[in-house]
């Protein structure tokens, strides 16, 4: 080889190195970007909008970009909304599915945009509409979309309508595709809770409490949807956050659509059912389909119990060897209404405890007297799932699975839901004892008052 041959191979290497490196940098500057966006959302308080709008400030030419990547979008031309992106690795054919929010008398032709490596190759999405709507004008729908030929692993997906002829929007938002791999075993978390749209909220005891039994019970993480809450409750979420039992995820669709406050149309003005907690729900079983082993789907003021075991670690062979394996469980729903407070009988004790009085919230070990049994305590069940035999959800309990759900006996679990008063017109005659959360007590107090004061909700004892 020749001197200035040599130097022209030289500077050959170097500038690809070189591009390597731009490309690599960009890719992490839109990662952190990303990250820096879905932190200061978090730590904001109350965050009213979600800031979506994600562009690459930069991309190579030669190169697809990776990312960032939009959390929520819009599909130019219609009423679509998109919310997150997932393999689907159990249907015959391979696709991603979208979960999405759609205004349910517009009829769209939908176009899948995959990015895969270097290439970009459409395919037609089909959309199917979830029959729990509640008759609200928009509903929750899966936009599928079947991977095209040569396109195994997308790294990212755009959906377009094909009417709105915008395939080649050079501004084409782009959402993650993620669930690449897909797991059966050793997942980081055996129990995930996810907690859909939490607004308004100011409970912060009950919530320190039911964070607290949750963990007591064997649960690893708690998803959090957030719209809305108090300065002391953002603290608390952020005192988790950091400890890594809790994900707060950023929840707001109203930029995009009205959302009602109720759940049904005739209960709260707006087009979408409960600000979009269907949804909510959906992304949090594929979110965490193979982080998790179970993933349970309740809200703040609901605690599944077991009543001869202690755990939900050890509840779960039980279920599986009594009522077969990868079933939903239901839980009972019973209710422990709020505005009586009554001492447990004489011969059981409440627990020593700190002085909750000054914590918002509710006190659920003030509360161990519950409504009978009515309609709702089979209505307004809970569940937990596998989440790898389930494909779409609802509040209670799943719509589409592999294997069909299944009732829990209420004394093998049942979920206590410390609540405003269901059956107003009892009287506290009529009211059952149910002391079984003071079975958990001597780890429960300490477990509450040591968060309560590292979160400066109760004065530290280095200062008593
Ligand atoms: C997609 O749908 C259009 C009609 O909207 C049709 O012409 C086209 O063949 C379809 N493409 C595929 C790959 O099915
Ligand atoms: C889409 O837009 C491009 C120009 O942006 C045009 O050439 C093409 O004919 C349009 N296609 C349809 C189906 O309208
Ligand atoms: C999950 O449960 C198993 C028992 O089934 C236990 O050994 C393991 O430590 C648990 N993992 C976590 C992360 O808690
Ligand atoms: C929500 O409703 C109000 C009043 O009905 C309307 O002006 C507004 O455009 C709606 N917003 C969205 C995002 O649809
Ligand atoms: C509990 O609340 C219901 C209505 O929410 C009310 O009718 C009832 O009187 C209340 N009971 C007490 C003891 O406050
Ligand atoms: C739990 O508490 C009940 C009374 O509420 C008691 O009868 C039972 O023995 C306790 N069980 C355990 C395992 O401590």
């Amino acid at each position: 080889m020749g001197h200035n041959q040599k130097i022209k191979w030289l500077m050959c290497i170097a500038s690809v190195i070189t591009f390597i490196y731009l490309l690599y940098c960009t890719y992490e500057t839109g990662k952190t970007f990303h990250h820096w966006i879905k932190y200061n959302e978090a730590i904001a308080s109350p965050p009213i909008v979600y800031e979506l709008h994600v562009t690459p400030n930069s991309s190579p030419e030669h190169a697809v970009p990776l990312g960032p990547y939009t959390s929520l979008a819009a599909v130019k031309g219609t009423k679509t909304l998109l919310i997150s992106a997932y393999l689907e690795h159990r249907t015959d054919e391979k696709q991603v599915r979208v979960i999405a929010v759609v205004l349910r008398r517009e009829n769209v032709a939908y176009r899948c945009l995959f990015r895969c490596q270097e290439k970009q190759l459409l395919s037609n999405g089909s959309a199917s509409i979830h029959r729990d709507h509640f008759g609200f004008a928009y509903g929750t729908a899966d936009i599928m979309c079947p991977l095209p030929s040569g396109c195994e692993t997308p790294s990212s997906i755009a959906v377009t309508s094909a009417a709105a002829n915008t395939t080649d929007d050079p501004n084409q938002e782009f959402l993650e595709v993620k669930n690449q791999q897909e797991k059966t075993e050793s997942f980081p978390y055996n129990f995930t809770v996810c907690i859909s749209t939490m607004f308004d909220f100011t409970n912060v005891l009950q919530l320190v409490q039911s964070l607290e039994m949750l963990q007591l019970l064997g649960v690893n993480r708690v998803v959090v949807y957030k719209t809305s809450c108090s300065p002391e409750t953002q603290r608390i979420l952020d005192y988790y956050t950091h400890k890594g039992l809790v994900e707060v995820i950023p929840w707001s669709l109203s930029r995009y659509v009205n959302v009602s406050r109720s759940w049904l149309p005739e209960h709260g003005p707006g087009e979408l059912h409960y600000f979009g907690q269907i949804p909510a729900l959906n992304d949090c079983l594929y979110r965490y389909m193979y982080q998790s082993r179970y993933v349970a789907l309740h809200d703040i003021d609901e605690l599944i119990l077991p009543q001869k075991v202690t755990s939900w670690v050890e509840l779960l062979p039980l279920l599986e060897k009594k009522y077969g394996a990868n079933k939903c469980y239901r839980f009972e729903n019973h209710v422990f209404p709020i505005n009586f407070t009554l001492s447990p009988p004489a011969s059981q004790s409440l627990p020593p405890q700190a002085d909750w009085k000054n914590v918002p919230g509710v006190n659920i070990l003030a509360h161990l007297y519950k409504e009978p049994v009515f309609i709702e305590t089979r209505s307004n069940f809970k569940v937990i799932v596998n989440p790898r035999v389930v494909f779409s959800t609802s509040v209670h309990g799943v719509l589409k699975s592999q294997h069909g759900c299944t009732w829990i006996g209420w004394n093998i679990a049942r979920m206590y839901h410390t609540r405003s008063p269901r059956q107003i017109h009892l009287t506290k005659e009529k009211l059952i004892y149910d002391g079984r959360l003071l079975n958990y007590s001597t780890h429960f107090t300490p477990a509450v008052n040591k968060v309560l004061r590292e979160t400066g909700l109760l004065p530290s004892t280095d200062s008593l």
